[in-house]
């Protein structure tokens, strides 16, 4: 039910709730293009430090666009924000926009220290405005036919969680290293699809490239259950690779993120009407490679949905500032990890 008066703005018989991204860089623009798509919200306005690029965005949309995004927020007045400042600033313009009245996506991940996310998670249940944390790959439709199956209990019990996160450096990443920026979809990965929460951390990063910071992270993560983790990932790949894979009892799941493809590799044994009597793993043999159908679908597209439909419903976001700091905490644990070659117990921190 969306139509198109003069000058290109939509008019939508649904319920709206007006939106507004700060800073439209590399993935803010993402998240104003999506809001300007989807019925439940209205685009009303963007702030970006760099007149060009709001200016540009803004005009993509036909809207306006701030340099300072106080601005913004007193006379566009939004009820949902997008911050998608690089990380160091997320704090401070998180923070803004809750004080603001408005609730808060803010992009992964959370804050650049502990502390900052503490308090943006305090201010939000004390303002009673809901903060949800960008943890993107939740809403990749293989993944979420993924955590289906799991919870179906198709796997068994879950013996091993795999990321492989590879690719170039990108020159605009300036702030963090590659463990805080891409390591963090990983652990919310892990914790995520298992239920569990890591134990204990070990890294081994080196600083090959990037000027400040580490940019290739091996790494292992010890679960409550005693599932193993392992990350590997890194800027120094001349090529994109963005794969995840949970081994268990029954088998194998291979997701590659960049196809949204869903496969899984059957352990013959466990398949067998042997294993189903004494329900214990014996062994594992070569089974079917399964491809199993899955909607392809735009994961923003889908995450910018259930955030826009917490805050009409009064609902939990689904993916919460506890979320966010969970995933920093470990983040963080394995730079510390990467620097003193020393495991870090979680409980100790
Ligand atoms: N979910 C994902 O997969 C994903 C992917 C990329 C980036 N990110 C996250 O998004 C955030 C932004 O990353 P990016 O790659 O888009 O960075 P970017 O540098 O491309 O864009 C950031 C924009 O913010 C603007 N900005 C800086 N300070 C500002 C301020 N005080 N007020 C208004 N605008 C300001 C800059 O001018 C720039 O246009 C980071 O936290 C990053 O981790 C998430």
């Amino acid at each position: 039910m969306v139509s198109t008066i003069g000058g290109g703005r939509r008019v939508s018989s649904y319920k709206e709730l007006k939106a507004a991204v700060i800073g439209v860089g590399a993935m803010g623009q993402h998240h104003a293009r999506v809001y300007d798509q989807i019925p439940t919200a209205q685009l009303v306005g963007m702030a970006d430090a760099s007149a060009e690029a709001g200016g540009r965005i803004a005009q993509l949309h036909h809207t306006v666009a701030y340099t300072d995004y106080h601005r913004l927020l007193d006379e566009t007045r939004p009820e949902v924000v997008t911050v998608a400042v690089p990380t160091e600033f997320h704090h401070q313009v998180a923070l803004d926009a809750l004080e603001a009245g408005c609730h808060v996506l803010i992009e992964k991940p959370i804050t650049a220290t502990e502390e900052q996310a503490q308090e943006l998670i305090e201010r939000a249940e004390v303002l009673e405005r809901k903060l949800m944390v960008g943890h993107i790959v939740r809403f990749d439709p293989a993944v979420q036919a993924l955590k289906e199956r799991l919870k179906a209990g198709e796997l068994g019990r879950i013996f091993q969680v795999r990321c492989r996160r590879l690719g170039p450096f990108p020159a605009r990443v300036r702030d963090v290293g590659v463990v805080i920026d891409l390591a963090t979809h990983d652990l919310d990965m892990m914790r995520y699809l298992t239920g569990q929460e890591a134990t204990r951390v070990y890294a081994e990063t080196e600083q090959e490239i990037h000027s400040i910071y580490e940019d290739i992270l091996v790494g292992t993560v010890r679960l409550t259950d005693g599932t193993i983790g392992i990350l590997d990932i890194n800027w120094l790949t001349p090529t994109k690779v963005r794969e995840l894979t949970v081994t268990g009892e029954c088998g194998m799941f291979l997701v590659d993120h960049l196809t949204q493809d869903l496969y899984f590799y059957e352990n013959a044994e466990a398949n067998s009407e042997r294993w189903n009597a004494i329900s214990l793993l014996r062994g594992v043999s070569e089974g079917r490679m399964i491809r199993y159908p899955v909607r392809k679908y735009e994961p923003l597209k889908a995450e910018l949905e259930a955030f826009v439909r917490s805050v009409v419903d009064g609902k939990p976001v689904p993916v919460d500032g506890w979320d966010g700091l969970a995933a920093l905490r470990l983040a963080r644990a394995l730079v510390r990890s990467g620097c003193d070659g020393r495991a870090v117990l979680m409980r100790e921190l």
